[in-house]
């Protein structure tokens, strides 16, 4: 089955995005494997440690990108854009440019927020960041859950219809995947 690496956005210890993260790693258990990386050891981007031996984490990131079939991401919108730790881990991941892990990756993109809109601000300031470094985000429609914080207990997201979203989803990125590596760019 595809193994799906899923990134939260938000480095907080209760992130909603990341309950999130971790409730379609369960619920999809039977379709996909998932592994949550998380963002907290990424250092800023600095061109001068970007070199043939990176940060650690950085190496991390970039080979657990590498070895997935595809990629999660779900974020929260940080003043109607992409939060800072998000956008600097797709930096470091992007390089070498258009020759980077991501590139030719299928990659579903989710937000999740407080407020009424879910996030939804952050979708297209992701997808135009992913479509740089060659990604193929998955074309579909959008999965940006409103009021995250009524929805998400112990841990887990608990309102059906959001699951059923992210089922779908799922398949939709799964389809992506099956389509191989001949759609790449
Ligand atoms: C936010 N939040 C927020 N929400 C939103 O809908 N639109 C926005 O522009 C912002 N901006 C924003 C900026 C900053 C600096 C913070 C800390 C928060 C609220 C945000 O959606 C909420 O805190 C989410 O719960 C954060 O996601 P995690 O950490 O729970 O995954």
């Amino acid at each position: 089955q595809p193994k799906l690496v899923a990134i939260p956005g938000s480095i907080r210890t209760y992130s909603a995005n990341l309950a999130v993260l971790r409730t379609l790693a369960d619920h999809c258990s039977a379709r996909v494997s998932v592994d949550i990386f998380g963002l907290h050891h990424i250092p800023p981007y600095n061109a001068d440690l970007d070199t043939d031996t990176p940060p650690g984490a950085v190496e991390s990131l970039r080979a657990a990108i590498e070895q997935s079939d595809g990629l999660i991401i779900c974020s929260p919108e940080y003043n109607y854009g992409i939060p800072g730790v998000l956008k600097n881990a797709l930096d470091w991941a992007s390089r070498p440019a258009y020759n980077s892990s991501l590139k030719g990756k299928p990659a579903l993109i989710m937000t999740a927020s407080t407020g009424q809109f879910g996030g939804a601000r952050a979708q297209s300031p992701i997808r135009e960041c992913l479509s740089a470094t060659l990604c193929r985000v998955v074309i579909r429609p959008q999965i940006a859950i409103p009021r995250i914080d009524k929805k998400i207990a112990g841990g887990r997201l608990t309102d059906p219809f959001t699951l059923s979203q992210i089922d779908e989803a799922i398949e939709d990125l799964i389809k992506e995947v099956k389509l191989g590596k001949g759609a790449a760019p």
